[in-house]
């Protein structure tokens, strides 16, 4: 059984007084019948630990360093985001692809760092609207999984997030039949490469996902939550959303 899962990637939104969206979120569902996970910006995890201290909300990073510690200006480690409350942490972002030449390589090197300090790692995979448009997705997406996902991934501590770049931010979503198609080649393959746990591993949609469409994509096979970029950022849309994925079916 794969526990459904909503995740709210704040990417870089959120100053202090947007605590209270995450309160606020806490307090509409306090016994949810999914996980919620939130991933603001690293500056606020620990406060926003310290105010959801007893709640059913757990926290997220957005990204991760590979290695431990050392001289890396800037950056944060997994240990690290652990001190500071995170349970999870995203990796491989399509914009921290874009904008930090981040590659699979990377990836996977961040997502074995993540599991030695405990972190559920949430990988990110989603090809360009030029590549869906050659026919490459599946091909695309399948290199990304093979390349990004680090030896000892298992069901406990990885989940898989298909965000097609070109959905993103766009108010535009696939449909129904392109989600499914792509879900079920990594459920797929995922099985392959790892029996059990790859079927037991969850697979977020993401990419424009609102409370108007939630619904219809929570009853795709194999999509076990939802990756939720700008309808985070305010407790009433996510909660929304929440609630379109508390009511999917199992
Ligand atoms: P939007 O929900 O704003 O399209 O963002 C999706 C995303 O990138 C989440 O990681």
């Amino acid at each position: 059984m794969r526990r459904k899962l909503a995740v709210g990637n704040w990417k870089m939104h959120g100053l202090s007084p947007q605590l209270g969206e995450a309160e606020a979120l806490s307090e509409r569902h306090p016994d949810p019948a999914c996980e919620i996970v939130l991933c603001p910006p690293a500056t606020l995890i620990s406060r926003m630990w310290e105010l959801l201290i007893g709640s059913a909300i757990h926290l997220g990073g957005q990204d991760c360093h590979h290695a431990d510690q050392g001289a890396h200006t800037g950056d944060i480690s997994a240990a690290m985001l652990v001190d500071a409350g995170a349970e999870y942490v995203i990796l491989g972002h399509s914009e921290r692809r874009h904008d930090h030449g981040e590659t699979d390589a990377h990836v996977a090197a961040k997502a074995a760092a993540a599991h030695s300090a405990g972190l559920v790692a949430i990988l990110c995979l989603g090809e360009t609207e030029a590549e869906r448009d050659a026919g490459r997705t599946i091909a695309v997406v399948g290199d990304q999984l093979a390349g990004s996902l680090p030896e000892g991934a298992s069901a406990a501590n990885t989940v898989i997030a298909y965000e097609p770049i070109w959905a993103i931010g766009t108010g535009r979503t696939p449909t129904r039949e392109q989600i499914a198609e792509v879900h079920g080649a990594l459920r797929a393959r995922l099985s392959d490469r790892l029996g059990s746990e790859g079927d037991g591993m969850r697979l977020l949609y993401g990419g424009s996902v609102k409370a108007e469409n939630a619904r219809e994509i929570f009853a795709i096979p194999d999509v076990d939550g939802a990756l939720v970029g700008g309808a985070s950022l305010k407790a009433g849309d996510f909660s929304a959303i929440v609630e379109a994925l508390e009511a999917a079916p199992a």
